[in-house]
């Protein structure tokens, strides 16, 4: 979604401004512009498409500035074109602001700007900014920033330069975020830290409702009623090789194979020594005394671990838990309560559905978690309680390493959650822990058989349309599977609970149509067998997924990829890699742009 950067300092601003935007290409966008303060005064450039074809344009000005500002658009009021591109440029042309977010009341505003003679040049919201700032400035920057900003509704990032004040940068931040870089050579500003791998030393999140106003020598913060508020850069621990695609040809893949990992470090910090005392946990005990019912909240792939975990924690808490979507939570009325535990789940912390059903549920009194795996994100900041996953960075836009850490998570926090309740014993514990423990090694194990999975892709890559079926925590894994193949691969996907088929959706089965089987769930396989039997004598073809114990009862069946056993309740885990790798090989095959799939975008930021 939309990414903000912005330089000050000694250097000439372009190429950061250009290299910081080709870092935040992977939150997904559609056009990109900056705009740099010469002694010519505001001078922009623009394009549709991708950073590399705006640093063509850009390298021809050879511009001198050390001051400037950059975006990359998602579209969201307006078509994809230059002129809807940011930055936007007030009408004398004194202010030219980049913008995060929604401006909620945009019309009503470009409306009255419109009756006292300003022009507008593009069908944006945030153009009305770039006019507000110009017409609101008194001569006094902060008063006027503060005139300005009480006239906006909504969520928004906001990075500002101004032709009058030649060294300033201005950022302002109410609930979508803003990073404050510092380097060698200057300040650096960006909507994710990603962007400021590599150059920046130091870093400063932003609070909701601070101005900063950023020269080559220092940085100044200001709250919302205009009082300068003392911030600490702190070393910031930025690695840019989580950027670097090493030998994968693509993040998504890199990313597929650092599961293990992934799996591995989220659930050995949060377990400890696998013995039933966790630091990370220690609030659980108290918190739990409280909770009679555990909603489990998040949108696409989160939502998807929130229904596995929905299996999970009834199982093991014997409390009542639901799956909700985040944006579902926050339209319908969903009796959350003082005594309910909301779990948020989030990769990027800042996806605004997810934010808008947490400020619900705080306001209905419930406690909030959060499963999180980026530091410092809105989601984390705004919850009383905060379990970060260990997946590191996570560049493709379908999300792989940090959905397995999300589920790991929920898995490890449903069996201390059960521990505690007393609705598990020591020995059951000990049980859940090892298997838990396993999971890591079973997903490299998966992993090493790539080649014979990336032949099944291979082979759907000319499907019309798939289906993915199975039950419980097997339809859990369904869901993720269709999502990850029709994000990617573009071909529509369906995910059914097998047991639904007969209820309607098998009158699509017909000779020669597909079918992805989930059936790795041990107290169900007979019931999803007999389902995968309805649909192969109706002639579909049928790729299945199972478990090594159910070898021999499949044999019938050609087409199958073999995985590991592990307990019924985190089969959806192992399930997921060989549908990551299916859908990664499908796309590749059909010469999709798989890091990168159309329309998508890594963190989105509108509801
Ligand atoms: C799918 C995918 C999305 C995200 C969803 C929530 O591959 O990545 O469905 O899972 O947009 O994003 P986060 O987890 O950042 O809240």
């Amino acid at each position: 979604m939309c990414g903000i950067v912005g330089y000050v300092g000694k250097e000439n601003a372009v190429p950061y401004l250009l290299d910081g935007l080709s870092r935040l290409e992977y939150r997904g966008y559609d056009s990109a512009g900056i705009a740099v303060l010469t002694d010519k005064g505001i001078e922009t450039e623009k394009c549709t498409g991708r950073v590399a074809a705006l640093r063509d344009k850009a390298e021809k000005h050879n511009f001198s500035c050390n001051l400037g500002i950059g975006h990359t658009r998602w579209a969201t009021h307006g078509e994809v074109s230059e002129r809807n591109a940011h930055p936007h440029v007030s009408y004398k042309g004194d202010f030219a602001v980049v913008h995060n977010g929604i401006i909620e009341n945009y019309a009503t505003l470009r409306d009255k700007l419109k009756d006292e003679g300003y022009a507008f040049l593009s069908d944006t919201d945030s153009e009305v900014v770039a006019h507000l700032l110009e017409r609101d400035y008194n001569g006094d920057l902060i008063s006027s920033l503060m005139n300005t900003v009480k006239k906006l509704e909504g969520a928004f990032a906001l990075g500002i330069i101004c032709k009058n004040l030649s060294d300033t940068l201005i950022l302002i931040r109410k609930e979508s975020p803003l990073v404050v870089g510092k380097g060698k050579d200057g300040f650096y500003a960006a909507s994710d830290m990603g962007a400021l791998c590599g150059v920046a030393e130091e870093s400063i999140t932003m609070n909701d409702g601070e101005i900063a106003v950023i020269t080559k020598e220092k940085a100044t913060f200001y709250l919302s009623d205009g009082n300068e508020v003392f911030r600490r850069f702190e070393k910031s621990n930025l690695c840019a090789s989580s950027a670097e695609k090493g030998d994968f040809p693509h993040f998504m893949l890199k990313e597929i194979f650092e599961q293990p990992s992934a799996t591995e470090h989220t659930y050995r910090f949060l377990s400890s020594s696998g013995t039933s005392s966790t630091e990370e946990l220690s609030f659980l005990p108290s918190l739990l005394q409280t909770t009679d019912r555990i909603y489990i909240v998040g949108c696409g792939s989160a939502y998807h671990t929130a229904v596995a975990g929905k299996y999970v924690f009834e199982k093991l808490t014997k409390l009542p838990t639901e799956a909700v979507i985040a944006s579902e939570f926050c339209t319908s009325s969903i009796p959350v309560r003082k005594n309910s535990l909301c779990i948020f789940v989030s990769q990027s912390g800042e996806t605004a559905d997810t934010l808008s059903a947490l400020k619900k549920a705080k306001e209905k009194g419930a406690t909030i978690l959060s499963v999180v795996n980026v530091p410092e994100s809105s989601i984390a900041r705004k919850s009383h309680k905060v379990i970060y996953t260990k997946a590191g960075p996570e560049i493709a836009v379908a999300t792989t390493k940090a959905y397995s850490a999300q589920l790991i998570t929920l898995y490890t926090l449903a069996a201390f959650s059960g521990y505690y309740l007393g609705v598990i014993n020591d020995g059951d514990f000990r049980y859940y822990m090892r298997e838990l423990s396993c999971l890591p090694k079973k997903i490299k194990n998966i992993l090493e058989r790539e080649n014979e999975i990336a032949e099944f892709g291979k082979l759907l890559s000319s499907e019309s349309s798939i289906r993915f079926i199975g039950r419980n925590t097997d339809y859990a894994a369904a869901m993720e599977g269709a999502l990850k193949m029709k994000e990617i691969s573009y071909i529509p996907c369906e995910a059914y609970p097998a047991g639904e088929l007969k209820h309607g959706t098998i009158s699509l089965v017909e000779k020669g149509s597909i079918t992805v089987a989930l059936c790795c769930n041990d107290s169900i396989f007979k019931k999803t067998a007999n389902n995968i039997e309805e649909i192969r004598s109706r002639g579909g073809d049928i790729i299945l997924i199972t478990t090594e114990k159910h070898t021999e009862d499949v044999t019938v069946i050609n087409r199958k990829i073999i995985i590991p056993d592990t307990d019924d309740l985190f089969v959806t885990l192992l399930e997921a890699i060989p549908l990551q790798l299916l859908a990664y090989y499908t796309a590749k095959e059909k010469g999709c742009d798989i890091d990168k799939p159309r329309n998508l975008a890594k963190s989105v930021t509108v509801e």
